[in-house]
């Protein structure tokens, strides 16, 4: 396991929200496939409809106030949270390569970008990462192309809500029925907690992800980074695969 260095992600959405969450730890795993915590912060902005918003004016606005709340000079990966439907990939390009020569932003990448999005801007600047949603509960990206992407390219996914942000616990819906059930007998076949096994899963799959996690609790975190000592049977990955579906595989 890589040494960990405690850093901020900050992502920008466009202006929904009106705080800044405190800080929790990045950890910036470029050799190893650790889960992560991030830091976002979120812009004061009034505004009359929700949008997104990637012009320079914006960007930069949102890369200065994150510096001074994170009282720092340089923030090492800024992701662009959703994509901008009106977004000018080459001025958008501009502005990264800008706020880089200027020493205030290490590395950029997105969120929340489907494939096709994520080359249009990979073509003008080169990004780091798209930080995707995966989970047992969560499997659009096996199949929507952004996985394989980024393993095409080498760019290891960032990975959001791994525990389906916690209804892998609590959900009694259907599916998530199922995979806790599936998920429960594969844990104490491998003499772990719950939610390790899910990280594991996430961990498992070849594009090498950095899972993020969210909790507040010590424990959370020592269970999720027991997954990096966990290599989950072929079989068992698609007994949870299975669980999700509710069907086997075709
Ligand atoms: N890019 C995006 O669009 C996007 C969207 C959503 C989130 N994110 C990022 O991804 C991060 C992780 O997402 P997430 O918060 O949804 O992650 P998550 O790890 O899937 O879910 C976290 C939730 O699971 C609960 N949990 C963890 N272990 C548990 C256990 N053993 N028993 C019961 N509950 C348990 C946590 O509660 P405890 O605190 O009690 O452990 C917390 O409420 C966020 O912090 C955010 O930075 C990004």
């Amino acid at each position: 396991m890589p040494s960990p260095l405690f850093r901020c992600a900050a992502s920008f959405a466009g202006g929904t929200r009106h705080h800044a969450r405190p800080a929790s730890p990045f950890h910036d795993a470029a050799d190893g496939s650790a889960p992560v915590g991030s830091c976002v912060l979120e812009a004061q902005r009034p505004y009359r409809v929700n949008h997104y918003d990637t012009s320079a004016a914006y960007v930069r606005a949102q890369v200065e106030q994150s510096l001074r709340h994170l009282h720092t000079e340089r923030l090492d990966l800024v992701l662009i949270h959703r994509p901008d439907y009106l977004m000018d990939a080459a001025a958008l390009a501009g502005t990264f390569a800008a706020l880089t020569r200027e020493g205030k932003v290490g590395h950029w990448g997105v969120s929340n970008h489907s494939r096709s999005q994520f080359e249009l801007l990979h073509r003008h600047y080169p990004l780091q990462t798209n930080q995707l949603e995966l989970s047992p509960l969560r499997m659009d990206a096996l199949d929507n192309g952004t996985l394989d992407q980024a393993k095409q390219l080498g760019l290891r996914p960032m990975v959001w809500s791994p525990l389906g942000g916690g209804r892998l616990f609590t959900g009694d819906d259907a599916q998530a029925l199922r995979v806790r059930a599936e998920m429960t007998a594969i844990a104490a076949r491998y003499g772990i907690g719950l939610a390790t096994p899910a990280f594991a899963w996430v961990l498992r799959h070849p594009s090498r992800p950095h899972p993020i996690t969210g909790t507040g609790r010590i424990e959370g975190l020592r269970e999720a980074t027991a997954a990096l000592d966990v290599t989950l049977e072929a079989e068992d990955w698609y007994a949870i695969w299975t669980a999700s579906k509710g069907h086997p595989v075709p």
